[in-house]
């Protein structure tokens, strides 16, 4: 009935020619915070939902009329503040960024004009640093605006523009100008933890050398929602980039070959250093969606440790559940994983021990349907 950011509305371009409001999904992610459950995408606002019986209470803007979000706000672990960042796809785009404190007033916002119309989806905040890693995705909008295709359908990979990092401060200097530094073209669909070293700021991220995944001629992501199957060629590796502001300095550099997505950390050191993080993988070909693999990464030494389902069976992001009576040990805690089995179309949730993946799961919590694919959940601990 209506267009949503990834599909037209049904009846051609008679049915999508002008409808540039497009109906949110709110589908991406969700957060609970301060007995609120809020569900976020990075094409609306986000919607309240009520937390037991998850029926929509409606859109809540977070304190700013104007206010733009995205699905990967972060949650400092330390202070407990709520930083969200957003694009505002007017002719020319605005990035939003906006700063709620523990109690979710808003502490700042701000509204900043883009150089260029880009699609991002997640970003890297630290203790001190909000920054945006602004790889060359254009939005060319028209044939959007035309009926002729879907918004997500829109994108463009310019490689040859390389990456731009604003390095934005925190708090007290939130409103000064952001320092500026180019790089080589990477795609992030998702940064794993970012946070400072001396006078260096560490970011962690899943970086695509090229997104054949997404973008080109009938991407494998595209494939997927249609029951199809596409080979692609680039793999979403593990890497880091090394940002010194006073200097004007970034390095990039690799720090897992493979290929990686969804990953996921102890929240209790998201925006501060960490040692762990938890993705899903995949073995073999890049076809379809094709992660059948948890995986522990130890970022500072490269140890790994891994468990692989059977080839049929699909593993989404580990949701990383802290054991309560360990507070201090940041890798004691448990995975939580929907698996779905292709071969039967059932899903279950499986329940891995943190400290021993290779074990495979301690528990399986089996559906009697399936569940679609999708992004990213949330624990809250009752
Ligand atoms: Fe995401």
């Amino acid at each position: 009935m209506y267009p949503s950011w990834t599909s037209r509305a049904p009846g051609g371009i008679i049915k999508n020619i002008g409808r540039i409001k497009l109906k949110p999904a709110a589908s991406v992610s969700v957060f609970h915070r301060n007995e609120k459950l809020y569900a976020l995408e990075d094409a609306s606002y986000p919607f309240l939902l009520e937390p037991e019986s998850l029926q929509t209470i409606g859109e809540d803007r977070l304190g700013i009329e104007n206010g733009f979000y995205n699905a990967h706000p972060k949650i400092d672990g330390k202070t407990g503040e709520w930083i969200h960042f957003g694009i505002e796809p007017s002719p020319t785009f605005f990035l939003h960024l906006t700063e709620l404190d523990a109690t979710d007033a808003v502490v700042n916002h701000r509204r900043i004009k883009l150089d260029q119309n880009l699609f991002i989806h997640d970003y890297f905040v630290t203790a001190h640093h909000i920054i945006m890693n602004m790889h060359p995705c254009e939005v060319h909008a028209l044939p959007f605006l035309l009926g002729l295709r879907s918004f997500a359908k829109c994108f463009k990979w310019a490689a040859e523009k390389g990456n731009l990092l604003l390095v934005f401060n925190r708090g007290q200097r939130f409103h000064e100008e952001p320092v500026r530094l180019e790089t080589d073209s990477c795609w992030m669909w998702h940064s794993i933890n970012a946070f400072e070293r001396n006078n260096e700021i560490i970011a962690d991220f899943v970086g695509y050398e090229y997104p054949d995944h997404f973008i080109g001629n009938d991407p494998a992501t595209w494939a997927v929602m249609e029951g199809r199957e596409i080979e692609f060629l680039y793999p979403g590796k593990v890497r880091r980039y090394v940002i010194d502001p006073g200097r004007n300095t970034v390095k990039g550099e690799i720090l897992f070959e493979g290929n990686y997505e969804f990953p996921f950390i102890n929240r209790d050191h998201w925006c501060h250093e960490y040692r762990y993080c938890y993705l899903v993988k995949s073995q073999g070909k890049l076809i379809g969606y094709p992660y059948n693999t948890l995986a522990r990464l130890y970022v500072e030494t490269g140890e790994t440790s891994e468990f692989a389902f059977s080839a049929s069976e699909k593993v989404e992001e580990p949701v990383f559940v802290k054991k309560p009576d360990t507070p201090a040990n940041e890798q004691a805690g448990w995975l939580l994983s929907i698996v779905h089995n292709e071969e039967i179309g059932i899903s279950t949730l499986a329940i891995l021990d943190a400290e021993d993946i290779p074990n495979g799961p301690v528990a399986r919590i089996q559906l009697d349907h399936h569940t679609p694919l999708s992004f990213h959940g949330f624990w809250k601990q009752s």
